[in-house]
């Protein structure tokens, strides 16, 4: 028995959707194209060391490093599963990622230790309290000047796009989504010690809205 397996919530709630993932966000999310946009606001240079928080089957993992060949990139996700899936990816791309198995809250790695962390759609999995405990971490890893870059569920800006989250609501849970759908990740960025902190867009999708968000630790 998995002993960590209370603590996340796989990809698409259920192990056994959990195939299905990577079609189902290619065909209605442009999945390509917000991953795309997320790496270049992170701007990250030659060799640094980026850290892709709550990894899944690698898609941004292995996006970072074929766009930024020169960068240390590490995937960490809670799913052991998920992790295997992302292992055969990285192999059959050739593109050498270290994958790590590890809970978002209690981040396996030394104190300033990484200049980039991107997320794409892991915090809308988490609790409050996880949220609060894995932004602090995130923060501990990032060395004085790195940056955090999320895609995340975001306040709706519409009747529509409010609409349209019930069903990822449903499935992730009304209590983990509660903070997207307030817009209050920004906040909680804040609490945790980060500055300059900023929505940089948003994306109208088939299940609500998509935001990107960007952050720093200047110190
Ligand atoms: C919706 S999927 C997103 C995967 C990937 N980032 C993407 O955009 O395709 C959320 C991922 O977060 C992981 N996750 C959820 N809670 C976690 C936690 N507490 N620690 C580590 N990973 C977690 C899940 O296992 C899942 O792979």
């Amino acid at each position: 028995m998995d002993k960590n397996r209370n603590q996340y919530i796989p990809a698409l709630k259920y192990d056994w959707l959990t195939p299905v993932y990577d079609p189902l966000l290619k065909w209605t999310m442009g999945e390509f194209a917000f991953k795309r946009q997320l790496v270049r606001q992170a701007g990250i240079e030659k060799n640094n060391r980026v850290l892709d928080l709550g990894c899944g089957k690698a898609t941004l993992t292995l996006l970072l490093k074929k766009i930024h060949p020169e960068a240390e990139v590490v995937g960490l996700d809670g799913d052991l599963k998920v992790l295997e899936i992302a292992k055969t990816k990285a192999v059959k791309t050739g593109l050498k990622i270290a994958l790590d198995r590890g809970m978002a809250f209690e981040l396996p790695y030394p104190d300033r230790s990484f200049d980039r962390v991107l997320s794409s759609l892991v915090f809308h999995h988490l609790t409050r309290d996880n949220k609060v405990r894995t932004l602090k971490e995130v923060f501990r890893v990032l060395k004085p000047g790195g940056e955090l870059h999320v895609a995340d569920w975001g306040k709706p800006q519409n009747t529509l796009m409010r609409v349209a989250f019930l069903l990822v609501q449903m499935l992730d849970g009304f209590n983990t989504t509660a903070d997207s759908v307030n817009g209050l990740l920004p906040e909680l960025f804040s609490q945790a010690g980060f500055e300059d902190i900023q929505q940089t867009d948003r994306h109208i999708t088939l299940f609500g809205t998509l935001a990107l968000y960007r952050a720093r630790k200047t110190k």
